[in-house]
Parts: structure tokens; sequence; C-alpha cells
């Protein structure tokens, strides 16, 4: 069996799409995440990009012990000396190079010529590889790139020391017999290709990232990029569950690779980057979409309690996904049930951390009649958005109706003082955040609101995520309760707490 190396770029295309931005903290609980499901490579970030990315990359490279960590950098002494700096106590290290080949990049984006562009690539290269034993180069814009130009770079760059070259397409341009053209043309053209590592980087611009990834695979290429939930530049990335579960479902039909990806982590880590970044997962999407193994149709749901695979391709459990009607606990569970429940979905939590949850769970058994597994999950996540809290909610009341202007009173705590303030509104979130921006002396307008419920019935968490602009940037929070005007807040909060760290 061959191996298929997970590249993960969450944490760099991924954050790079508008509004999904990071919080420190957040990138590393998010790569000891990626680290249990299991990739090989984490792109933790973009370290000249600004002080806090270099940090980010750093505190990682530090922390994470079986991933190679890698840092991306144009070809510019400055991002590379800043990424090798960044990676260098990494166990498994690794720089990441880019340049683009396309004319079109070479005309307008650099207006120089294509050997100015081999010198770079190659001076970059051998300076990199100074820093670094493993080198990871990108002919950025490959897919519209002339192919006797790549073919010349590529082996230029090998012969200065990269290790893997990944082929991206840049702007989700091409179908996948392009692709599997494109790959086995390097693979017979450029004379010392068996030295480096095939990579695939794809965009999902036209909805094909999953299948070009794979086609690549088919022709050659045993390093794939993808992110969590496809998040990325403008359409986002290949997405790592799609590509992962694609492989091992259709064995028959890729061939017999592998990959070292512990599946059953894969809906949690869904959930983790989709909390985190405020980008909800479409119930529809594959694999990790809350309607990925559900069955409406009466016809469907007889023939599934028949037999799973008439309409199953994929086993749920395989993926961690837990489905959210089961009952699992109520108000009479005590701490002991909880934790076990815990322990079965896969929280390992220290007993001061249940302790807290416990009191959560309490408070929402009594609100609620039936606590579902995704409650929990709920709590779990809202219970790790509190560690990071500068500013908390301690209370919010609003009076609001069709005949009168809403008007909300919200009390937060910052540094051990609560204050108060209040304000009329649009509807009754507006008037809590407009009295919270009054509060915390900020301007913040709402660019994107999303309330969804958890679980089914009346009773069921909402969770909220949004996205606000403070000056210049956009930022998204998340927030759940079983009062949607508190989960509005909290998200609200979740956002102000992202910019005020
Ligand atoms: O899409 C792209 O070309 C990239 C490169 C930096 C690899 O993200
Ligand atoms: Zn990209």
């Amino acid at each position: 069996m061959e191996k298929i190396i997970i590249f993960d770029t969450t944490l760099r295309d991924g954050e790079q799409a508008p509004g999904a931005s990071l919080n420190p903290k957040q990138k590393l609980e998010v790569a000891f995440q990626l680290e249990k499901l299991g990739v090989d490579v984490i792109e933790a970030g973009f370290p000249v990009a600004s002080p806090g990315d270099f940090e980010a990359v750093n505190d990682i490279s530090k922390k994470i012990k079986k991933s190679a960590v890698c840092g991306l950098a144009r070809c510019i002494k400055q991002d590379i000396l800043l990424a090798a700096k960044a990676v260098k106590p990494a166990k498994h290290p690794r720089v990441h190079i880019f340049l683009a080949t396309s004319k079109i990049h070479l005309k307008y984006k650099f207006r120089k010529a294509e050997d100015e562009i081999l010198e770079i690539a190659k001076d970059a290269t051998r300076l990199a590889r100074k820093h670094c034993a493993d080198i990871e180069f990108s002919p950025e814009d490959a897919t519209r790139s002339e192919r006797q130009f790549i073919y010349r770079v590529i082996e230029s760059v090998i012969n200065e020391g990269a290790t893997t070259i990944n082929i991206p397409d840049t702007v989700g341009y091409s179908y996948p017999q392009e692709v599997y053209s494109l790959i086995t043309d390097i693979r017979n053209n450029v004379p010392n290709i068996e030295k480096a590592v095939i990579a695939i980087h794809c965009h999902d611009d036209l909805g094909l990232s999953t299948a070009n990834s794979l086609s690549a695979i088919l022709a050659g290429a045993r390093q794939v990029h993808c992110t969590i939930n496809g998040i990325g530049e403008r359409a986002g990335n290949a997405s790592l569950e799609e590509i992962v579960m694609a492989l091992k479902t259709r064995r028959d039909a890729f061939g017999d690779f592998f990959t070292k990806i512990n599946t059953k982590e894969i809906y949690r880590t869904s959930r983790m980057v989709s909390s985190f970044t405020g980008f909800l997962v479409p119930p529809n999407k594959a694999v990790v979409g809350k309607n990925a193994f559900r069955h409406e149709s009466g016809i469907h749901q007889d023939a599934v309690l028949k037999k799973k695979d008439t309409y199953e391709i994929m086993d749920p459990a395989d993926i961690g996904f837990i489905g959210s009607q089961q009952i699992v606990l109520g108000k009479h569970s005590g701490r002991h049930a909880l934790s076990s429940r815990l322990k079965d979905i896969g929280f390992k939590f220290k007993e001061s951390q249940v302790n807290k949850i416990f009191q959560d769970f309490k408070k929402l058994a009594d609100k609620k009649k039936e606590v579902f597994d995704d409650d929990l999950i709920a709590l779990v996540e809202e219970e790790s958005r509190k560690k990071r809290k500068v500013y908390e909610l301690v209370s919010a009341r609003v009076t609001t109706g069709t005949d009168i202007v809403p008007d909300a009173t919200v009390r937060i705590k910052y540094r051990n003082n609560i204050s108060e303030s209040r304000s009329t509104g649009d509807g009754p979130v507006d008037a809590c955040f407009k009295a919270a921006d009054k509060l915390i002396g900020i301007k913040s307008e709402l660019q994107d609101y999303h309330l969804e419920a958890v679980t089914r019935g009346k009773d069921a968490i909402g969770e909220v995520s949004l996205k606000i602009k403070i000056k210049e940037s956009i930022i998204s929070g998340c927030g759940s309760s079983t009062d949607i005007i508190e989960a509005s807040i909290l998200a609200y909060l979740d956002a102000v707490n992202k910019y005020a760290i």
C-alpha cells in the first residue's frame, strides 16, 4: 500500500478566508487537534504576514511533536529567514516557498521575464535549504503556466535542494483530466523529479477541488494539500475529510492508498474549526454536514433499517459522527454519568474541568427536558470559549414587541469590574450589540449573522455565528444558549474578545 501525505493548510490558506482569522490560542488548539487527527504536515501560517502569525507558527513549532510544522514564505530573503526561524524549534520543520510561474502573473504581478523568475526561484531555494532541510516549492498558478517553463523551474529548484514540489491550481481553474495530464507530464519531463515528492494544492472555484486532488493522486502525486471543512481563499481549498474518505471508501477505484488520518477525529475537528472560525458547515456538506447521514424519505428510512448499506456508503461512526437523536442525559443525571458520556463522545477532561461543565450542564438540564450529544458538544465549545474571555456577559434584559422600540440593558464584566449600559436598536439583538458597543467603547458593524438549532425541539440550544467589522478587521464569533438573545451576545463577545486579545 502506498502512503498519501496529508498536508493540512487550515491554519494558513484556510485562515486566509475573509473573517476566518483565529487568535494564537485557537491556532494552537486547532494544531493539537490536527495532530490528534494524524495529519503529516501542519502549515501553521505565513510568518512574515504579522508578528502574531510569526508567534503562532513559532509556538506551534515548539509544542507539536508528531506532525511536521511548516511556515510559508515568498521567494524573498526576509520571508524565508523569518519562516525558517519560526519553524526552527519544530521536531520536523519545513519551509514552503512559492513563486508564480504563469505568464499572466509574470507580466502583471512581477513584470519580469522567465529567466529572471528562474534565478529568483533558484536563489530562494538555495537560501531556504541553508536554513532548513525540508523545503517545499510551489510554482504558484502552475495549472495556467507554460509547461516548458515549469519543467525548468521544477528541475532547477530540485537541484537546489527542494524536497517536495507542490503543484497549485491557484485559481481553481482546472478539471480532473487536465490535472492528471499535468502531473503525468511533469513526471515524464522533469529529469530529476524522482528526487522529490509531488504534491497537489487545489482551490474550489469551480467545485472541482476534491476531484482534481484525487486525479493528481492517480497520476502520481503523493502529497495532498487540504483544509478542514474546505475553508480557504475565495471558494476554499480541497477538503481534507472528502479526500481522505474518498480514498478510504473507494479503495476499489483509487487503489491501495492509505493515509495516517484517524478518521474518527474528523467530525470533532470539523466542529472545532467551524466554531473557532465562525464558518458554519452547510448541512449538505459532504462527509461532515449534519444531513450527511440523515435519511428523510420514508423509502430510504425503511431500506436503511433493513440494511444500512442501501443508502449509506460510509459508516457515520467512522468519522466520529455522533447522531443527534440520542437522548443521553437529563436533569437527574450525576457528575459521573456526564463524565463518562463526555469520554464516550471523545472528550478527555480533568476532574476540575468536568466540574465546570457539570454546572453548565445542570443549568441546561433545568431548561431542557432532553440533553443530546450535540448539546453536550455545544456546552464544551462554549466552555472553551469562556476560557478566552476578556469581556464576559453578566446579564442582559431586553424589552421588545411588535409595537415598541426594542430596548436592551446589558451588564458586562471586564477585569473584575461590572458595568451596565442601555440602548435601543432596530431589533432586540441590535439593541444588545449597541449597548455592549457603548460599554466596551468600540464601534462595530454586524456583517453576517446565522442562527441554527443544535438539536431538535422548541427548547433546543441555539448556536449563533456572526461576523462583525471593527475598524478594518472582520472578526467572527460563535455563541450558544437555549436563549437566542444570550447566544447572540455571547457570539458578539466571542468576536470582540478575539479583537481585544
Ligand atoms: O493557492 C496557491 O497557489 C497557494 C500557494 C501559496 C501554494 O496557496
Ligand atoms: Zn492556495
